[in-house]
C-alpha cells in the first residue's frame, strides 16, 4: 500500500486526479469505479478542467458506480443515479450508455445485483476504482461487519452513516435505511483501489484501515489486502497515523 500524505484538499484532489488522468490517456476505453459523496468531489473537479481544456477524453471510458440508495426516485437530486449524472457524466463527458449505477428500485434485488456483477465482469472488470471512507471505515456501503467476500448487495445503512449523510437531506429520516452497494469483494477485484481522505473526522478510521489489524469491524482495512492500493490523504485525515514520518518518507523518495 502506498500511503501519500498532503497538505491540502486540492493537492490530495490533483494527485488522485493525475492516477486517473495517466491510466485513461494510455487506456481510453479503461473502466473506472466512482464513488460519490464529498471526498471524490475535488477529483472529478480537477478532472472536468483537465477535459475542458482539451488534454483528456472519457469519451471511450466506462464507469461503474460503487452504491445506490434503496427507494429514491432516480431523478431524486440526492440519488446516486443523479449524483453520478451531475458530477461525473456531464462534468467529465463520458458517454451516458458507458456508465452504470446500481439499481435502487428494482424489488428484486438478488436479479438486479447478479446483473450489475455481471456487467462488471462483462467489461472486463474495474481498472482503478476511486474510494471514499465513512467516519465509521466502511468502503462503498459495506458498513463494519461486512464480509471481505461480500458482492453486490442490499446493506441496512448504520445510523452513524445515515446520520453523517443527513447533510445531503432536509433532515436524517429522510435518508433511506438501505442501499444497493457493491461487496467488498468486488471492490477487491479491482486492479487499483485509489482512496482519498481529508479532514479530522476521517483520522481514526484512515488509521484503522492503514495500520490496525484487518478486519471487518473497520472495513477499510481491507485496503490491506490488495496488492496495488494508494490512499492519498490530507494532514487532518492523517493525524492518527502511527507511521507518518515513514510515509512522507518514502513519497519524498519514491523510485522511478
Ligand atoms: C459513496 C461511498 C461511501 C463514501 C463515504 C464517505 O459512494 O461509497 O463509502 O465514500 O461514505 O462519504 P463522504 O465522502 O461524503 O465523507
Amino acid at each position: 500500500m502506498e500511503v501519500i500524505i498532503l497538505d491540502t484538499e486540492l493537492e490530495v484532489a490533483c494527485a488522485a486526479a493525475d492516477l486517473v488522468a495517466r491510466l485513461v490517456a494510455h487506456t481510453p476505453t479503461a473502466v473506472l469505479g466512482v464513488a460519490t459523496g464529498s471526498s471524490p468531489q475535488g477529483i472529478y473537479r480537477e478532472l472536468a478542467d483537465r477535459v475542458d481544456a482539451g488534454d483528456l477524453s472519457f469519451g471511450r471510458a466506462r464507469a461503474f458506480a460503487l452504491d445506490e440508495y434503496v427507494g429514491l426516485p432516480r431523478d431524486h437530486a440526492q440519488s446516486y443515479h443523479s449524483v453520478i449524472q451531475h458530477d461525473v457524466v456531464g462534468p467529465l463527458g463520458f458517454d451516458p450508455a458507458l456508465v452504470r449505477v446500481p439499481d435502487g428500485l428494482d424489488p428484486d434485488t438478488d436479479a438486479s445485483t447478479a446483473r450489475y456483477e455481471r456487467e462488471i465482469a462483462e467489461a472486463g472488470g474495474v481498472d482503478l476504482q476511486i474510494l471514499g471512507i465513512g467516519s465509521n471505515g466502511h468502503i462503498g456501503f459495506n458498513e463494519p461487519t461486512s464480509s471481505f467476500a461480500s458482492r453486490t448487495r442490499i446493506k441496512t445503512l448504520a445510523p452513524q452513516t445515515r446520520r453523517d449523510n443527513a447533510r445531503f437531506f432536509e433532515n436524517v429520516a429522510d435518508v433511506p435505511a438501505h442501499c444497493i452497494t457493491q461487496g467488498l469483494g468486488t471492490i477487491l477485484d479491482a486492479r487499483h483501489l485509489v482512496l482519498v481522505a481529508q479532514g479530522r473526522s476521517k483520522a481514526a478510521a484512515i488509521a484503522h484501515a492503514v495500520e490496525g489489524p484487518v478486519s471487518s469491524v473497520w472495513p477499510g482495512s481491507l485496503l490491506q489486502l490488495h496488492r496495488h492500493a494508494t490512499v492519498i490523504v490530507d494532514e487532518a485525515a492523517a493525524s492518527e497515523l502511527e507511521l507518518g514520518e515513514y510515509y512522507r518518507y518514502a513519497f519524498a523518495n519514491k523510485p522511478r
